[in-house]
């Protein structure tokens, strides 16, 4: 299942996000945060705190300058620019997926 939260800015997406991703890690499910957002701060309500939050954004900056490399596969993006955030959910801040290869 793939879930995308939209909306005008303040509304309340990353709130939303967050809670909804935590619950259904804590029920068992396997959960991918993809976080798009110019400004992304899902990391906060995953709660994996601001230096991790802070982290992965510059990681994004830095693909998006050519200073890292690509990833292409689903695995290697979640490996090499993801994190564990508590309960569960597995949190990666893209700007946007490049038809990845299959694992
Ligand atoms: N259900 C809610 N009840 C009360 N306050 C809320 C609720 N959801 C979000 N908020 C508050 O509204 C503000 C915006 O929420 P949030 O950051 O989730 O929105 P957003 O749509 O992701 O914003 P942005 O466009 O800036 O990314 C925050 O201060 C948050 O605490
Ligand atoms: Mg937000």
């Amino acid at each position: 299942m793939r879930v995308a939260v939209v909306g005008k800015g303040g509304s309340g997406k990353t709130s939303v996000s967050g809670v909804l991703a935590r619950t259904l890690a804590q029920a068992g499910h396997r959960v991918v945060g993809l976080d798009c957002d110019t400004n992304p701060n899902l990391g906060l309500s995953l709660g994996v705190g601001d230096l991790e939050t802070e982290r992965l954004l510059s990681l994004r900056d830095q693909i998006d300058e050519g200073e890292q490399a690509h990833a292409h596969t689903w695995a290697d993006i979640l490996d090499s620019y993801g994190v564990d955030a508590p309960d569960g959910v597995r949190l990666t801040v893209v700007n946007r997926i490049d038809n990845p290869e299959p694992d």
